[in-house]
């Protein structure tokens, strides 16, 4: 399992070799850390995600905009908006929910093969743009008659470029978030969007707070996340099941997105939120058994919540958060 992991060249093996035989207390502090800092003033990089040339980190944050990291200038800059005329000297640099519909609140993102990015917007609904990023184009912020309202999670099939995304709530939006906790709210939605015919679906309602979805590499299944209820389930897309549901988890404190892993592609990252600056990463497979559940500390003991896990390479990390003013990366993570 965990030689399946650890890269190929001896010493990088060597190290991994230790770093996987080490006990889960040890292997709690990261073994080796960076944190990549947002544009000054902002934060909450909820989402990360890399394009199909490896390209990134990319990520939305508070003051409207999907930033890129620049490796030559260690900090990101600013790649996407989803406002016309955003008020640069209004909306740069801050983290105001009062701004977030004047500026924008990009929150998940998506590439599909041809690098285009879809972009959920907390408020706004669902948008795309192209590779070389600018003012995206608005595509739908109302689906079956409803208001898509929070989008939270959003995942491209990379089969067959069907976009799956998550409306939080009718009621509770990522400014009033804390409201939502205990609230027992459940117009949720699961939606499908097919850029083909420019139409969206309503797949699953009454949902307790879904804020991750994740497709299955083989199209089959959609796992998604409610935050609310703490649960992880399996919409079965094909088969003998098409149409039904498996819950998969009922016991994962305060879940955001979920992630599916590259390398592994049956696996998924999510992270869990037992109480404010105590966070754990998961690893699942397809069936929902826990295959690795790890602390998240170290610079994260300072930071409230962690809202998901992002695998690059094996064994590369980064970590979103509503509230840290960076995205964070781990290498050599056994995750
Ligand atoms: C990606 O999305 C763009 C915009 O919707 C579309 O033009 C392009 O064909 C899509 N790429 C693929 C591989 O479907
Ligand atoms: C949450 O915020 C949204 C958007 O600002 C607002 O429309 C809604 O009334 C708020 N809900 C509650 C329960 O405060
Ligand atoms: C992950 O581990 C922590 C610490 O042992 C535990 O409290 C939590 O319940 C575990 N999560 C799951 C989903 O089992």
């Amino acid at each position: 399992m965990a030689s399946i992991l650890c890269p190929k060249l001896a010493l990088l093996a060597a190290i991994c070799a230790v770093l996987v035989s080490l006990p889960s207390r040890v292997l709690a502090t990261f073994p080796f850390y960076f944190q990549l800092p947002l544009p000054s003033g902002t934060a909450g990089s909820v989402d990360i995600v890399f394009n199909f040339q490896n390209d990134g980190p990319f990520t939305g944050i508070s003051d409207g905009t999907v930033v890129v990291f620049n490796p030559l200038s260690f900090g990101f800059v600013q790649f996407a908006t989803v406002v016309p005329n955003r008020d640069q000297t209004l909306c740069n640099g801050k983290n105001d929910p009062a701004l977030y519909i004047q500026c924008g609140r990009p929150v998940s993102l998506g590439f599909n093969q041809s690098n285009y990015l879809y972009i959920g917007d907390a408020n706004l609904g669902l948008f795309v743009v192209g590779p070389n990023g600018g003012l995206a184009t608005p595509l739908i912020s109302t689906v079956d008659g409803l208001p898509i309202g929070s989008l939270f999670g959003l995942d491209v099939d990379p089969n067959n470029e069907l976009v799956y995304f998550t409306s939080f709530s009718q009621i509770y939006r990522l400014n009033n978030l804390s409201l939502a906790i205990g609230s027992g709210d459940r117009t949720g939605r699961l939606i499908r969007y097919d850029p083909a015919t420019g139409t969206a679906t309503t797949l699953l309602r009454n949902l307790a707070g879904p804020s991750g979805v994740a497709v299955c590499a083989d199209s089959s299944c959609v796992i998604y996340v409610e935050k609310l209820s703490n649960t992880v389930s399996k919409l079965y897309l094909t088969g003998p099941n098409a149409g039904t549901v498996t819950v998969l988890l009922t016991n994962v404190i305060n879940p955001d997105i979920i992630n599916r892993s590259p390398s592994v592609g049956t696996n998924f990252f999510l992270s869990e939120n037992i109480q404010p600056f105590v966070q754990y990463a998961l690893r699942i497979d397809v069936n929902g058994n826990i295959l690795k559940n790890i602390s998240i500390d170290g610079p994260y003991n300072s930071v409230m919540d962690v809202t998901g896990v992002t695998q690059f390479f094996a064994l590369d990390f980064y970590f979103g958060s509503l509230t840290a003013t960076f995205v964070g990366k781990a290498i050599f993570y056994a995750l």
